[in-house]
């Protein structure tokens, strides 16, 4: 929607009469930034009372699923209202048939039971992949040195089936295989799960800023030991390339022609232009992941006093709000949850 520009040439026109004061650049905010935008990742593990550092992500912590749902409900008292729930597996539960992804009481089914009964108004959202219980790392099975999509899609509908019947509210296929959205829809049709919304990773890229979120699940380990025997060393065959634009396009029509409720853009940052491209040609909620590595990079120059953290990751927030994103799932969602409070408070 483009429009004409209705401006008198300067010296008539100073768009600086507009910034000159906080009032009037609320007034003339084209985006806002706010706590309901907000989606929180956290890493779940085993144990009670126990929580551990992640070194490539300082300021993030495992949490056993007890301190979770203190950590979750302090969450819920600052405005942040959806939590995405990401397992450590025990490495003895990893196997190449991935069969725990399907255990009901696995530890994410374990975790969502725990916080639907403490906090039933907060949204609880699960993976779909099978990386976190793949001896081989990978997100699907793989078979003679190939990661199958067919076979792995019949997994994930099992897989998708244990966490809605554990309390789930929203499922998000991250794993992109081709066609998984529409048998994960069927799948949870067949169990009377109709309200159970698919938040599909739509547009998700072969990048290297997961390596912290790598670490964080223990699927660095994994996968790096699968490289070392006839499976992928990376993930290139079934994640989009980081050359594509158009691509991502396709792959989000596709998803929400199979019943995606809401798309989603991966990672954030290096990618708004995708989030700005989807945001202009599809008419459909769309979310982005504001991933471990760009996690890291902030929170790391923050540390050294390169960057200020509430400046810097405040506008890297609103910039996907700007890009035409509904909401963001983001690591720092609770401190920012913080500071925008005290803004309101301050009156912006
Ligand atoms: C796995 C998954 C990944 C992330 C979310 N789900 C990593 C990967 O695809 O290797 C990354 C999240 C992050 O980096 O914060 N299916």
């Amino acid at each position: 929607m483009s429009r004409e520009p209705t401006n008198a040439p300067y010296p008539l026109a100073r768009p600086r009469r507009s910034r000159a004061a906080p009032w009037r650049r609320a007034l003339v905010a084209e985006h806002r930034l706010t706590v309901s935008d907000f989606i929180w990742p956290i890493f779940v593990i085993e144990g009670e009372g126990r929580t551990e550092p992640i070194a490539s992500m300082p300021g993030v912590e495992r949490l056993s699923v007890d301190i979770a749902v203190e950590r979750v409900a302090a969450a819920a008292e600052l405005g942040v209202r959806c939590v995405a729930l990401f397992p450590k597996v025990a490495p003895e539960l990893k196997t190449p048939a991935c069969e725990e992804a399907w255990n009901p009481d696995n530890l994410v089914c374990r975790a969502t039971r725990a916080l639907k009964a403490a906090l039933p108004e907060v949204g609880v959202m699960h993976d779909v992949a099978l990386d976190p219980y793949n001896a081989l790392g990978h997100d699907g099975l793989v078979r003679a040195g190939r990661v199958v999509n067919d076979e792995t899609v019949e997994k994930l509908v099992l897989q998708s089936r244990v966490q809605a019947a554990a309390g789930a509210d929203i499922l998000g296929p991250s794993d992109m295989m081709d066609g998984r959205i529409r048998a994960i829809r069927e799948g949870l049709e067949a169990d009377g799960a109709e309200d159970v919304l698919i938040l599909s990773y739509a547009a998700k890229y072969a990048s290297g800023f997961y390596g912290p979120f790598r670490e964080a699940v223990g699927a660095d380990a994994a996968l790096a030991a699968a490289a070392a025997g006839d499976a992928p060393k990376d993930k290139k065959t079934y994640q989009m390339d980081p050359a594509n634009a158009e691509e991502a396009v396709r792959e989000a029509a596709m998803d929400l022609a199979e019943g995606a409720d809401w798309i989603m853009v991966k990672p954030g940052l290096p990618y708004l232009d995708i989030c700005a491209r989807l945001s202009a040609r599809l008419s459909a909620p769309l979310f982005a992941y504001q991933v471990s590595g760009e996690y890291a990079m902030l929170a790391g120059a923050a540390e050294r006093g390169w960057l200020d953290r509430r400046v810097a990751v405040l506008e890297s927030l609103l910039a996907f709000k700007r890009a035409g994103c509904d909401g963001v799932l983001t690591y720092f969602a609770v401190e920012a949850a913080a500071w925008l409070r005290e803004e309101q408070r301050a009156g912006g």
